[in-house]
């Protein structure tokens, strides 16, 4: 298959009260972009499970999106903080079993950003075009990465990556530094022991 036939399915998770409603508006208001996205609607993106991701990608998607109101505009006060550590868990895993962690996104427009909403997705979508199917940018037979992210998925909903989860966000909360680096830096040292032991049950398939 070449990439210029190929229509990436983009799965989207968006917040009711920002990306969902600039969705809406950028539809009403007749902006063009890409039809490639199919919608779940949550409250927050705090609702959103590392594990959803990971899921989505083993069950077919070929990128996955996860879209909320601005640091500081949630709803819910810090969900979109909380949805920051889980996203970097998801990038985490992602990398460890072999997947191209430009796959998934997580990114903010408020519900007056229609056209930002517009700029964010379509670019996503032509980065996953690119990417290809599941596992040509990864040189590895989608079965195989399918198997792997079903199997982080299941360790993503492990007690021992709660518990880390948990301790990141505390970390994070307390030194007030919200940067994607040290979250990442966070969720990697919190979760480490349970993402090694991931790690080496995915190379051993
Ligand atoms: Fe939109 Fe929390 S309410 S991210």
């Amino acid at each position: 298959m070449t990439n210029q036939h190929y229509h990436p399915k983009i799965l989207g998770f968006l917040c009711n009260w920002c990306c969902y409603t600039a969705a809406d508006s950028a539809g009403v208001g007749r902006y063009q972009y890409p039809p490639n996205l199919r919608v779940i609607r949550i409250m927050c993106t705090g609702r959103l499970d590392p594990s959803f991701p990971l899921e989505a990608l083993a069950g077919g998607a070929d990128g996955v999106f996860v879209g909320g109101c601005h640091p500081g505009e949630c709803h819910y006060q810090d969900g979109n903080y909380h949805a920051l550590v889980s996203a970097a868990l998801v990038h985490e895993m992602l990398a460890r079993v072999g997947v191209s962690r430009e796959r998934f996104l997580i990114d903010w427009a408020s519900a007056a950003e229609g056209p930002n909403f517009v700029k964010i997705i379509t670019a996503f979508t032509k980065q996953t075009e690119q990417l290809g199917p599941l596992g040509l940018a990864e040189n590895i037979p989608a079965e195989s990465l399918r198997l792997r992210l079903n199997q982080a998925a299941e360790a993503a909903r492990e007690r021992k990556i709660r518990t880390g989860l948990i301790n990141a966000s505390r970390e994070m909360f307390k030194s007030g530094d919200f940067s994607r680096k040290n979250i990442a830096q966070l969720v990697q040292a919190k979760c480490e022991k349970a993402l090694d032991e991931m790690t080496a049950q995915a190379d051993s398939q």
